[in-house]
């Protein structure tokens, strides 16, 4: 069961060495954008082997459910989900304020394609690559010939309203963010293997990277901001050079790909358990995934604004914290000091001593890794509040849990906000030469 792990260097490469390469993967290779038909999960195949006919039916029905991968779509009781490609359909959870923005940004996108409108020129335009839809309706538009300052404005509605429909969101993520997350969005493309981490697969509506109380699913925010920004350390790329509108809509597409992994995860199960679902079954598995992203209530925890100072005796009361076995033991995991490789981390190969293995693994099934804390990236954002905001939550899917806001059975909390700071600025002192006296006197204590 243990993945092996060469040695602990190869997991924590240097900053910019192995992140050139994969970047540089990321953007040099051209895909087609062409997406194959949705397939069952590995696994889902495994645990049906016995019945090719359930796995055809499993497909089908997820077809009906959500379309297939070159023509995606939700049944009417999700409908506010979607978006037909066009502001005025969009989905729900697009605040006035985001359709400012998005308009915005169509305006400085199709700025040729509006300037040919305004001067009558617009007969040759399109098609535009990775959005079939807006071609379509593009062409559909000239094919009327009709003339005149309604048909001009619809011409210009259709660009600055633009927001893209589910087939236009698969055909840029098809080609953008196919190759790693792959088709189905199981994390298992073309070029995922040589990434570590390794992306995300979308499929069990697990996220990291959002700031919700137990494990509620990402907000459109969450997922916008992290395809924007990308994950320093991973590679996982900015995509800063796509419209809003864009963005918009690949977060609207991950959470279809999300969705449609979770009702098939479930269906596998109950298929495994015993009786083959029935429609009803199905559709009420549905309605409870897309409950959990429209009308889930999330909880957001926000760090408190006041930052406590860093001061000698908060990191020294952090460094206690850090590696006191008696309670959450951050340094079983991160190792004495943060270095990376704790006990609980990794431990030696059954067959071969010299070897070391790693003995943690995240919600995937794939080995999990504590950060080096002095050393590596940290993916969340390093600032006391993104600090605070992480301790205080954990990261879901991994074994990191959050030590934020757990009773301790007489009416106060286990760590309180006082405790959480004091890591927060122990953590910080690692990674800030500035502490290294106080930190070595600190390290002879341990040892
Ligand atoms: C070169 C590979 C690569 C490409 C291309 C890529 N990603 Fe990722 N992505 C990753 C990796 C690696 C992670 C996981 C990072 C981690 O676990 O910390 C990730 C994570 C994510 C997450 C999860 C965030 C969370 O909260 O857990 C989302 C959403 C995501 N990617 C969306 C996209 C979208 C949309 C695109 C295309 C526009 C894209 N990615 C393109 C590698 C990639
Ligand atoms: C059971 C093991 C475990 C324990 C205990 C643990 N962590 Fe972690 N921690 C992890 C893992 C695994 C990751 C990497 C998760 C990932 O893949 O994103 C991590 C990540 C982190 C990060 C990096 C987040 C980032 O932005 O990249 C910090 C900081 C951190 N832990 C601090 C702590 C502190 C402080 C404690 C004690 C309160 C603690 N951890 C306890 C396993 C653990």
């Amino acid at each position: 069961m243990f993945t092996r792990v060469r040695t602990l260097l190869e997991e924590l490469p240097p900053r910019g060495l192995w992140l050139g390469p994969l970047i540089l993967a990321g953007c040099s290779m051209e895909f087609s954008g062409q997406q194959q038909d949705f397939a069952l999960s590995e696994s889902t195949v495994e645990i049906l082997h016995s019945t090719p006919e359930g796995q055809e039916r499993l497909l089908a029905e997820l077809e009906r459910l959500f379309g297939v991968a070159s023509a995606p779509g939700l049944p009417e009781s999700a409908a506010s989900l979607r978006s037909l490609g066009s502001l005025e359909t969009a989905p729900f959870d697009v605040s006035a304020q985001d359709a400012e923005a998005i308009r915005e940004g169509n305006r400085a996108r199709f700025e040729q394609e509006l300037a040919a409108i305004e001067s009558g020129e617009a007969g040759s335009l399109g098609p535009w690559k990775w959005a079939p839809g807006l071609t379509e309706s593009w062409e559909a538009l000239v094919a009327e010939e009709l003339a005149g300052p309604a048909h001009m404005e619809r011409a210009r509605q259709l660009f600055t309203e633009y927001y893209p429909s589910l087939r236009d969101s698969a055909a840029l993520y098809g080609n953008k963010c196919l190759h790693c997350h792959g088709n189905e969005g199981g994390g298992d493309g073309p070029t995922s293997y040589t990434a570590r981490p390794i992306p995300r697969d979308f499929r069990l509506g697990i996220f990291k990277y959002d700031n919700l109380e137990d494990g509620g699913r990402p907000e459109r925010q969450d997922l916008i901001e992290i395809i924007r920004t990308g994950i320093e350390g991973t590679a996982m790329p900015s995509m800063a050079t796509l419209s809003a509108a864009q963005l918009h809509g690949l977060a609207d597409y991950v959470r279809l790909l999300a969705m449609r992994g979770e009702v098939e995860l479930r269906l596998t199960m109950a298929h495994e358990d015993g009786e083959e679902p029935q429609r009803s079954e199905i559709d009420s598995q549905f309605e409870d995934v897309v409950s959990l992203w429209r009308d889930a209530p999330r909880e957001r925890i926000d760090a408190p604004t006041t930052i406590p100072e860093p001061t000698a005796a908060r990191i020294t009361r952090g460094h206690q914290l850090f590696h006191d076995s008696s309670t959450v033991s951050c340094a079983s995991c991160h190792g004495v000091g943060g270095l990376g490789g704790g006990p609980a981390a990794y431990g030696q190969a059954e067959d071969d001593a010299d070897e070391l293995v790693a003995l943690l693994s995240d919600s995937w099934g794939h080995p999990a890794r504590p950060t080096a804390i002095t050393s590596a990236t940290l993916r969340h954002g390093e600032t006391p509040g993104q600090l605070y905001e992480r301790l205080y939550l954990g990261i879901d899917g991994t074994p990191m849990a959050g030590i934020g806001g757990i009773d301790d059975g007489n009416g106060g909390l286990i760590f309180d906000d006082e405790d959480i700071w004091s890591l927060v600025h122990y953590v910080r002192a690692l990674r800030d030469p500035q502490w290294n006296a106080l930190l070595q006197e600190l390290q002879t204590e341990v040892q």
